[in-house]
């Protein structure tokens, strides 16, 4: 079974084709983050415009990618689309590609949710070590972890078609705090890698201030970021030798978000009493972030499963993945971008 994925939820635009939900035959990505740089933030409209510009370009690289394992567009069994949550004038752009290329191709369409794509990137099967094997899809139950520039969710999956959202933040998505404490700190944007590129600079690893880990030992599986950003925004004002404190500040950040991400996700882990953790979305791709849940899993004896870097990010080889899962026909007339899609 091959499908074809299209992913336009935000700034980047990407298709992919993968065989049986894990083999990717062909992943094609452009991103808008440039244009959006000097912003500090996604503008809307400009990702839309140049989405499309770039997208019918893509699915012809993708079609170059095709023709090298003799295979032709009209070959593809299935056509898969995130319709939603995102940006409205970016759905848009992949929502009417995909119905169009179901349409004129007589292919069956499936709707995916961005988030739950997000989790599917865990089964795009990066070669093993092992020659002609693929590493090992996640077991179930699992619990899986969201985090992206506007989503932080925990979800409990028993099985492809059983999902169960956990809970959320209340106030800023992780991505988020990390790209709005670096504009504080006076880092670029995406603050994400920025922060993580800082912080491993700061090599005494302690820290002179304390910043707090919100909701840490609350028993729901919700978090909370904005108190933690206020209280970098705080030192910050009161600081005047930010550039030289930056690295230390970014470290014990770095350390709070991580401290919280990673002790929620196992408590939710243990009381469903889950066998696999599994991250995915942007921040999924921070090195802290996967030492730290790495060696907390192995101590509760679960596996735990990140995407390799470039699928943390958004990509349609992930919404082939999760349509080959979860087969939720749509109406090639009918589907509509879903801007506030949740669970
Ligand atoms: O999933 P994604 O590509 O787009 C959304 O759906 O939001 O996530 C983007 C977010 C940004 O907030 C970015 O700062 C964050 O992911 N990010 C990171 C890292 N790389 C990207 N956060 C922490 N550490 C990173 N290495
Ligand atoms: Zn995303």
């Amino acid at each position: 079974m091959i499908i074809l994925g299209i992913e336009s939820t935000c700034d980047e635009t990407s298709i992919g084709v993968v065989e049986n939900g894990r083999k990717t035959l062909s992943s094609q990505t452009a991103s808008s983050l440039s244009m959006h740089r000097k912003y500090g933030g996604v503008v809307p409209e400009v990702a839309a415009r140049e989405q499309l510009r770039v997208i019918i370009p893509l699915l012809s690289a993708v079609q170059d990618d095709l023709e090298e394992t003799n295979l032709k567009l009209r070959d593809i069994d299935e056509i898969a689309v995130a319709y939603g949550p995102g940006l409205v004038g970016s759905l848009l752009i992949g929502v009417e590609t995909a119905k169009t290329l179901a349409l004129s191709f007589n292919k069956p369409l499936i709707g995916v949710n961005h988030l739950i794509g997000h989790m599917y990137a865990n089964w795009l099967a990066p070669k093993s070590k092992v020659k002609g094997q693929r590493s090992k899809a996640p077991t179930f139950p699992l619990v899986a972890l969201i985090v992206s520039g506007g989503h932080t969710d925990l979800i409990l999956m028993t099985n492809h078609d059983k999902v169960r959202w956990l809970g959320g933040t209340l106030d800023d998505a992780a991505g988020e705090v990390f790209d709005k404490v670096a504009r504080e700190l006076g880092l670029g944007y995406p603050g994400g890698p920025e922060i993580e590129r800082v912080a491993r600079s700061h090599k005494s690893k302690v820290a002179s201030v304390k910043f707090p880990r919100p909701k840490l030992n609350d028993q729901d599986f919700d978090f909370s970021f904005s108190g933690l950003k206020t209280a970098v925004v705080n030192i910050v004002g009161s600081s005047g030798f930010i550039v030289r404190r930056s690295a230390e500040l970014s470290y014990e950040f770095q350390e709070a978000i991580v401290d919280v991400l990673v002790a929620k996700t196992i408590k939710a882990a243990r009381k469903f009493g889950v066998k696999s953790i599994v991250v995915g979305g942007g921040v999924a791709a921070n090195s802290e972030l996967r030492r730290r849940m790495m060696v907390d899993g192995e101590k509760n004896n679960i596996e735990v499963h990140f995407p390799t870097k470039d699928l943390s990010v958004d990509n349609g080889a992930m919404i082939a993945a999760a349509a080959f899962y979860q087969k939720n026909f749509v109406d090639s007339l009918k589907l509509q971008a879903d801007p506030c899609l949740h669970f």
